[in-house]
């Protein structure tokens, strides 16, 4: 059963203002790689043969999607749906088991669960084509993970870089440190494996995330191939899909990541900020002092950031933008990208609020939904696993 907008009789997503539907499309220019990827290959190197493609990602609840996360993952999410042939699968998952590998404020997590489910509505992806679902309301994800940890190599696990950097850890740190060993938590360590199960339980063949999740798609890909190789061909081998955007650089420390736990909050835009906030936290980027404008991500690594979030909204080549501000401002090269980020995101802003306004219940059943969807995608595989490993 899908959930019958009409029921709740004003539908978040319809528009009030007598123009119709929102389109849940932003209407932005896309770099023209995706515009080429049509179709999607479902040949894998080794793997089961699979008839139609199979799309899975997910995002952590830690608070409202920003910038990073939306041209890294959210806005290919759309596309990939928006473009998608008859056949394919799409499931997008808020991953809140994954959240819980630091420690969580109940009430907070519950806000930032509902926040996020929102966003994913508001950015364009459609619970009629696409099954939107938490991640705990499918027993399934943690079933599989048990099964898989059998099977996952503790060594290659050592080796993954995340459980050192959440703990302040060296690269290098490994479980013959004690310090590492005093602080790491067994759920933390495993998180790659959960990511793993997430991704396999419904037979994914194709992921698409930002670069930062290439090592965990690695990992799910070796630990598919082991468990094939023990217990023959069940799982297909998943294809990491990076995004163009592939690393959105904070607007505080452009040598890292935007990400959702940098302590200052002007180091990112989130998808619900004002234009006018948007503004502000594009004028006070870092930056350098050198009068010209020009793209050089090592040497200028907060201009050439600007230019690539501007090149990702506007469909041009970071190089042409350089050479068209060669002798603008700053400030007016800040302008423009703040404006030009503002309108793109007004859109997903106003229609956040009317689903996050809505008394309904519209977000809750698409969640119910979502969820029952993906149990039973899960179950198919459930059934496959068990039967192979002789449960
Ligand atoms: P999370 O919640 O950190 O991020 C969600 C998505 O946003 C992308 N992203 C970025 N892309 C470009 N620039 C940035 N600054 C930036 N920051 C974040 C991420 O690459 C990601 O695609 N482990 C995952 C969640 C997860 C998952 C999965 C993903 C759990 N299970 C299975 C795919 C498949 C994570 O923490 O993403």
């Amino acid at each position: 059963m899908r959930v019958s907008l009409a029921r709740h009789g004003a539908n978040p997503l319809r528009s009030t203002s007598g123009k119709g539907n929102f389109t849940l499309r932003p209407g932005i220019a896309q770099p023209s790689k995706w515009h080429q990827q049509r179709s999607l290959n479902t040949s894998t190197s080794s793997g089961p043969s699979v008839k139609d493609p199979v799309i899975f990602s997910g995002i952590q609840p830690t608070g409202v999607p920003h910038l990073g996360n939306y041209l890294g993952a959210l806005r290919q999410w759309v596309k990939l749906q928006d473009e998608a042939s008859p056949g394919t699968k799409l499931l997008f998952s808020i991953v809140d088991l994954h959240a819980l590998t630091v420690p969580q404020d109940a009430k907070q997590l519950r806000a930032w669960r509902r926040e996020a489910f929102a966003t994913l509505l508001a950015v364009g992806l459609d619970p009629k084509r696409s099954t939107i679902f938490y991640q705990s309301s499918v027993p399934a994800h943690t079933e599989l993970m048990w099964i898989l940890s059998t099977v996952a190599s503790m060594g290659y696990l050592s080796r993954m870089t995340q459980w050192k950097s959440k703990l302040q850890l060296p690269e290098d740190a490994s479980l013959d440190d004690s310090e590492a060993r005093a602080q790491l938590r067994l759920g933390l360590f495993s998180y790659p494996v959960l990511q793993a199960a997430d991704i396999l339980i419904h037979r994914a063949t194709h992921v698409p995330v930002g670069e930062d999740q290439r090592q965990h798609l690695e990992f799910s890909r070796y630990t598919a191939n082991s468990f094939n190789h023990l217990y023959g061909n069940i799982f297909p081998i998943p294809e990491a899909h990076i995004s163009p955007a592939k690393r959105v650089m904070s607007l505080k420390e452009p040598t890292s990541k935007m990400s959702k736990s940098h302590p200052d909050p002007k180091s990112r835009i989130l998808l619900t900020d004002s234009a006018s906030e948007i503004q502000k936290k594009v004028k006070v980027a870092l930056t350098d002092s050198e009068a010209k404008i020009s793209y050089d991500p090592t040497n200028r690594p907060g201009v050439s950031n600007l230019i690539e979030i501007l090149s990702h909204f506007e469909g041009v080549s970071c190089q042409e933008i350089a050479s068209e501000y060669e002798s603008a401002s700053l400030r007016s090269l800040k302008e423009h990208v703040g404006v030009r980020i503002a309108d793109s995101l007004k859109d997903i802003r106003e229609r956040y609020g009317q689903i996050m306004g809505d008394r309904g219940g519209y977000l809750d059943d698409v969640a119910r939904e979502g969820g029952e969807a993906a149990q039973a995608s899960a179950d198919l595989t459930m059934k496959k696993v068990k039967k192979a490993m002789g449960l």
